[in-house]
């Protein structure tokens, strides 16, 4: 099975997850940064595994443009949404189910939820003041699970192995 993730970010946590994700697959897998305006052919690839990060209660613009533009492609495909936020696992799921699209959440045989990274020294100047002054948290932190990572990556391992002839 070819597998194939794309991903979007803004400061570095859904990529590391994602080159993470690459190495626990231990299979021929191609990775995508997306870009504006990008175009990307995904016709050679099985599965697509879609990682963003959560934005003011959005998914990034990049992995929106191509939700929408890959829509009727994606919808041919495996596939597995993981997303990078610091909201609480147990509160996260939601975003899971409302801000990608249902049709999607509904064919993904995998998802998940990676936890995410508050870097201050990354964060532009306005980033930084709504983390202090409307989230409250003055220091970096990190909520990021390898072990979520193992584990979305055993279930696409999983998936492989019963979608194979
Ligand atoms: C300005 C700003 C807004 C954020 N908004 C949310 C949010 O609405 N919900 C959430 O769970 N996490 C939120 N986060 C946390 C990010 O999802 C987290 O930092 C993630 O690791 C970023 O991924 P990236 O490094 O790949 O861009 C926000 C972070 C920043 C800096």
């Amino acid at each position: 099975m070819n597998i194939l993730i794309v991903y979007g970010t803004r400061h570095g946590t859904t990529e590391k997850c994602a080159g993470n994700l690459r190495d626990l697959l231990e299979t021929d897998v191609d990775i995508i940064k997306l870009e504006k305006n990008g175009s990307y052919d995904l016709k050679p690839y099985d599965m697509v595994i879609i990682g963003s990060p959560v934005y003011a209660g959005r998914l990034l613009k990049e992995v929106r443009s191509f939700l929408t533009s890959y829509r009727e492609a994606l919808l041919q495909k495996s596939l597995g949404l993981y997303l990078c936020c610091i909201t609480p696992l147990h509160e996260a799921e939601k975003y899971l189910q409302s801000l990608f699209p249902p049709e999607m959440t509904a064919r993904a045989q995998v998802q998940g939820i990676f936890g995410g990274v508050f870097d201050f020294q990354k964060m532009s100047f306005f980033e930084k003041l709504a983390i202090r002054y409307i989230k409250k948290v003055k220091g970096n932190m990190s909520t990021l699970s390898e072990e979520h990572i193992r584990l979305f990556s055993r279930a696409v391992l999983e998936t492989r192995d019963t979608t194979l002839p």
